[in-house]
């Protein structure tokens, strides 16, 4: 039976491939143990603990602060206010006590140092402050009038919009709105400050340690390298831990007043305002198609709310730009100041809140066409980058709405609004187009093959939950053809080489080549040793013949000659691990083509006749993504991004009171996301097709794109169920009245 191979030693083999090995999180036990410490974790002898105190008043100036009562107040070393906190130097758009100007309620205005958390707060409550209040702008809708170009970027335009229009016979012209909402990962913001004469080190939750270090450095005129950041664990990000908010000054700022190490970690309440919000958006827009459905104009034009602090702009009508084909094109971008917190990235930003405009105009589109829905955008499929005409390094949209479709049973779909009922519930069906952007940053990595038979990873990069430890042991072990659980990861920490910030689905497209490269530098390194050392069996063998699996060395051409184990190697060559250093470098001739990832978003929900409540019970998605480096860490991605979606469709909203500025619902009580008897089946496929021509893995990012065209897939299947079209998210039963 040589030669032929049972299922089962198949089984086997596939097991044992490198690949697939890493079957679980690698951080997994340490974070269901408690032993993963996050940023406000880390035990620090002496800490001191701050509390942020936040304006009442949406605009004005603080006049006075009157300290008396709280300096007095049990355990209280240092209270900081705008009339005497240090003066820092460069600044990001934040507010750190250096002027008496309030941009929003909720923005920080002072801060109080004590012994322990209830003391800051207590003291904090004891501060009697005095405003000069200012009239301020709340009202999104009233001031709309007032929208301006953002200073920078916004337009786009492509053929003849005018003489496209008039050759229509199809045209959709309507608005669609979505809510203000605000990021809320499971660990608040939070971060750990001590100085060291002029050091610094901090521990802080974050999406980039270098951006936090290069923060700090600048705000505190100490070179990069004298502040020290450490991240090993982040509870979430979304986005809003990829600025450096004020908190993290605040904190490095009230270490170095009250002169010993102080932790501020955000309340819950606080992370309604002072770090970062996904803007409201109002999109307008405009669609033209011939009686075949080919477009000829498409028209989106997007307006959000700015703060007064810094323009921020949720760019809702950038992937308009290249997600269809058409005879012409005009997108374009405005902004309402109003005197609310900054708008910052919120996952897909952008996308996440264009796909609900544009993918909801498509459905009506297609109904007034009377033309599938799938059908409509695959005669419209751009088959090169239609902003400038290049190719796609590798597009199988195509493949992913047919794939989903397919899963998902489209095909018995009744176009027909209304119809499909069970009981009291309405039945409905729809589908959206996925897309995200495809980026990559630079990335340096060190490797080191270790006497012990271990490999050591480093580099400075962060895990923000998305499973980056574990792809980045499977990177090093897919170089060195080993067990990944002999892989040991250190990342977020910036004392080891330099990579970029976990955002905008860059991480794992930028490290795994950083870490793969790394490892197959180590590996050469290894097989020179060898062939310079008398005493091994490969001595004067030729390098590029040599390679190494599961710990041994050996030859790649000869059946004969037995494997040399790297341990034996290292022992006889004075014990010390082989370590190299890489850093990927992005495609050369990256500028030649595009890289986009897409995908097909099918949702079926089940409207309640009565209670008018929705029920997503099924979301089959199907991704084109590249290659899917780990099923379980990656399809975990997508489907919490399919979750968000139905948060987006059908709960999540911030709430802002017209007269005082506030979030009213700045608690997980009234800001509703959905919980696990809100999500039903999610089916998520990828098509796993390797983008060789974006990096040597073939993968690009996938932390995004699982929000885009989920909500309005639902909003879609809304429609289909009930005839009732909502073009306003959240879709609350109040809205299907
Ligand atoms: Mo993502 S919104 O780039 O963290």
């Amino acid at each position: 039976m040589i030669g032929i191979q049972t299922e089962q030693q198949q089984d086997q083999q596939q097991e044992q491939r490198p690949e697939r090995q890493l079957n679980h999180r690698y951080d997994a036990f340490a974070k269901v143990t408690g032993r993963a410490k996050y940023a406000a974790e880390f035990p620090v002898k002496n800490v001191a603990y701050a509390y942020i105190v936040q304006a009442t008043i949406p605009a004005g100036v603080v006049v006075s602060i009157d300290d008396a009562a709280a300096s007095r107040a049990s355990g209280v070393h240092s209270i900081i206010t705008p009339f005497n906190a240090p003066k820092l130097a460069e600044l990001g758009n934040v507010n750190v006590l250096q002027d008496t100007t309030v941009f929003y309620s909720g923005q920080p205005i002072a801060v109080v140092v004590a012994r322990s958390l209830p003391e800051a707060r207590s003291a904090a409550a004891m501060l009697h402050i005095t405003y000069k209040e200012q009239p301020a702008k709340l009202d999104f809708d009233g001031l709309l009038s007032e929208a301006r170009p953002p200073k920078r970027g916004g337009t786009f335009h492509r053929g003849d919009t005018a003489a496209a229009l008039a050759k229509a016979t199809v045209t959709i012209d309507q608005t669609y709105s979505t809510p203000l909402q605000n990021h809320n990962p499971m660990e608040p913001h939070a971060t750990i400050a001590a100085w060291d004469g002029d050091k610094l080190n901090v521990y802080d939750a974050t999406q980039g340690i270098t951006g936090v270090q290069q923060g700090l450095a600048r705000a505190f005129s100490i070179p990069q390298a004298n502040v020290h950041v450490e991240c090993p664990y982040t509870g979430g990000g979304f986005g809003c831990k990829g600025y450096v908010w004020s908190h993290t000054l605040l904190a490095a700022m009230a270490a170095k007043v009250a002169q010993r190490p102080v932790k501020l970690v955000l309340d819950r309440g606080q992370m309604f305002g002072p770090v970062g919000s996904r803007p409201n958006t109002s999109q307008h827009i405009k669609l033209a198609a011939s009686s075949d459905g080919k477009l000829l104009l498409q028209q989106h034009d997007s307006t959000c709310y700015t703060s007064f602090i810094s323009d921020w702009v949720e760019s809702c009508a950038a992937q308009t730009n290249l997600l269809y084909d058409s005879e012409s094109l005009s997108t374009s971008h405005l902004v309402v100041p109003l005197n609310l917190g900054m708008g910052t990235w919120m996952r897909a930003p952008g996308e996440a809140t264009g796909s609900v405009a544009l993918e909801i105009a498509l459905d009506e589109l297609a109904e007034k066409l009377n033309i599938d829905p799938i059908q409509l955008r695959l005669i419209n499929y751009a088959e090169k980058d239609p902003r400038s005409g290049k190719p796609w390094s590798s597009k199988h949209l195509r493949e992913a709405y047919a794939q989903a479709a397919d899963r998902f049973g489209w095909s018995k779909r009744n176009a027909q609004p209304g119809q499909l009922r069970e009981g009291n519930k309405l039945i409905g069906h729809g589908m959206a187009t996925a897309n995200y952007g495809a980026g990559r940053s630079p990335s340096s990595a060190i490797v080191r093959i270790q006497p012990n038979g271990r490999v050591f990873v480093g580099i400075g990069t962060q895990d923000i939950g998305t499973g980056t430890y574990t792809i980045l042991a499977q990177a090093a072990a897919l170089a060195l053809a080993m067990d990944p659980s002999l892989v040991d990861v250190k990342l977020g920490d910036t004392t080891l080489p330099r990579s970029g910030g976990s955002g905008g689905s860059t991480t794992a497209a930028s490290v795994c080549p950083a870490v793969y490269d790394a490892a197959t530098q180590a590996k050469l390194k290894l097989a020179q040793l060898a062939v310079s050392d008398a005493k091994s069996p490969f001595h004067g063998a030729n390098v590029a013949d040599i390679d190494t699996k599961d710990g041994k060395l050996f030859l790649k051409s000869a059946a004969a000659g037995d494997p040399e184990s790297i341990t034996d190697l290292l022992a006889r060559n004075g014990g010390a691990a082989i370590e190299a250093t890489a850093t990927s470098e992005l495609a050369k001739d990256r500028e030649s083509f595009t890289s986009h990832s897409w995908g097909a978003v099918f949702a079926e929900v089940a409207v309640d006749a009565d209670t008018h409540m929705t029920q997503v019970r099924r979301v089959v998605a199907t991704y084109d993504i590249g290659t899917l480096l780990n099923e379980k860490t990656g399809l975990n991605q997508l489907s919490g991004g399919v979750v968000w979606g139905i948060s987006m469709a059908l709960h999540e909203a911030s709430i802002i009171d017209k007269k005082y500025g506030r979030t009213v619902n700045e608690n997980f009580a009234d800001y509703h996301v959905p919980v696990n008897a809100d999500v039903h089946e999610i089916d998520i496929t990828c098509l796993n097709i390797p983008d060789y021509k974006f990096n040597p893995l073939g993968a690009r990012g996938i932390g995004e794109i699982g929000i885009t065209g989920a909500a309005a897939a639902i909003a879609n299947a809304i429609y289909n169920a009930t005839g009732k079209r909502v073009r306003d998210l959240p879709i609350t039963p109040d809205r299907l009245m």
